[in-house]
């Protein structure tokens, strides 16, 4: 008898989903432990509301594979209902025609109002919305081990010259100074920072405005000099490495610290670890008040079917609510993509990237990432990954001669 009512309820059940569930299918990159757990919090809340998820994951940071894996969907004719992307990528996608229209759901919801210009300017295209923004993540920021900062010495470096010299005290400490994955995206990461590192105007004269004066110049002669110093101080295997097994370096204290963007603070959460006892994090040194920003955003794609379409409304006004704006940030280790979310929930790493982003927002030291396509399309993204990983591995004699061939690459993708 209970196992006749128990089949019954699980039947009912079935066509319940069935009747008013359509699945999204989702393209994204967040395969990673602490990425996973954060994707879960929005495989939950969707299935909540009856939508069911397929799941199309394709690896690596920067979404450089999930960018040839959706060409190629497309291409067959049979896009994903929605795609994690980045900044210049989809406006490229919009500029094509290839994606749906949120406008009905964003002003029933008031978005205008509560995401913030900075990234409205990578949601919208032609005046309508196109994409719904999940979250703003920085790539200016270091994560190091605080038994290891303590034993360099306790003092985050806030200067170049404080960084240089606390990575070389962790080097005499006996461990790896530096966790790096020797793959162009983690390179072009790093070197966000480096950048920045020289100043907001130099940052925006190289990489928003793309000078060829500044990209050639001396100062990108120096940033190039920084990007090999930091070479210096990676362990022997870091080639090919994923980005999470650098972090784990430092969450088990065999490397000192990482130059990774807030995902990072993911995987050291997943770990089970609190900011400040554990792990400390900072801006790269001498960057501090200034964010170089990418924001993940879902674009849906033009399908066919009402239902699909009802289901693609769901999930971006379901990844609008301030409730889920929180719950998956503090996980992510990213902050919320709207103005109006409390920070009660965030740790202290999650609260002051709210805090930075604010000031910054309002001080004009706001930029997008170029390593994750928020400052240039990516042709000159690619371009720019290039000539930074070909410097970090020692194919050029000095800084001088990385950025003569920055200015060379990046006018030729233009
Ligand atoms: C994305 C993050 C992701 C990271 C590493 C970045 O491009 O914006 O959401 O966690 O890549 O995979």
């Amino acid at each position: 008898m209970s196992k006749f009512l128990t089949t019954t309820a699980i039947a009912l059940t079935m066509m319940a989903g069935a009747a008013k569930a359509t699945d999204v299918e989702v393209l994204h990159w967040w395969t990673s432990g602490g990425e996973a757990a954060a994707l879960n919090v929005l495989k939950e809340d969707l299935q909540s509301k009856g939508i069911g998820w397929v799941d199309m994951p394709v690896a690596g940071g920067g979404g450089e594979a999930a960018m040839t894996a959706l060409r190629a969907r497309v291409t067959a004719g049979d896009p994903p209902t929605a795609v994690q992307m980045l900044g210049f990528d989809i406006l490229d996608w919009a500029e094509q025609g290839a994606l749906g229209n949120l406008d009905e759901v964003a002003a029933a919801e008031g978005w205008d109002k509560v995401v913030p210009e900075a990234l409205q300017k990578f949601s919208k295209y032609d005046g309508h919305w196109i994409a719904a923004p999940v979250n703003v993540h920085s790539t200016n920021w270091v994560w190091i081990n605080k038994a290891a900062l303590d034993a360099a010495g306790g003092k985050a470096p806030e200067s170049w010259d404080e960084l240089v010299a606390m990575l070389d005290k962790m080097k005499a400490n006996g461990i790896t100074p530096l966790a790096h994955g020797g793959q162009p995206w983690q390179d072009a990461t790093v070197f966000d920072g480096v950048v920045l590192s020289k100043g907001n105007d130099f940052y925006k004269n190289a990489f928003i405005d793309l000078d060829p004066d500044t990209l050639g110049g001396a100062d990108m002669a120096d940033a190039f000099d920084r990007l090999m110093k930091l070479r210096t101080y990676v362990d022997d295997n870091f080639s090919g490495r994923d980005w999470n097994l650098a972090s784990a370096m430092v969450i088990e204290g065999k490397a000192g610290m990482q130059m990774m963007g807030d995902w990072a603070k993911g995987e050291f959460l997943k770990a089970g670890q609190k900011p400040g006892a554990d792990f400390v994090c900072i801006r790269f040194p001498g960057t501090q008040g200034s964010v170089t920003f990418n924001s993940d955003q879902f674009a849906m794609f033009n399908v066919s079917g009402d239902d699909k379409v009802k289901a693609q409304m769901e999930m971006a006004s379901s990844i609008e609510s301030p409730k889920f704006q929180s719950a998956f940030n503090v996980v992510k280790g990213s902050v919320p993509a709207r103005t109006d979310v409390p920070d009660t929930d965030f740790d202290d790493c999650g609260k002051k990237g709210m805090k930075d982003l604010a000031e910054a927002n309002t001080s004009g030291s706001l930029f997008g990432s170029m390593a994750h396509g928020h400052a240039a399309p990516a042709s000159v993204k690619n371009a720019v990954y290039d000539v930074v990983t070909k410097a970090f591995n020692g194919g050029y004699k000095d800084g001088a001669e990385a950025a003569a061939a920055l200015a060379e690459a990046v006018a030729a993708a233009q």
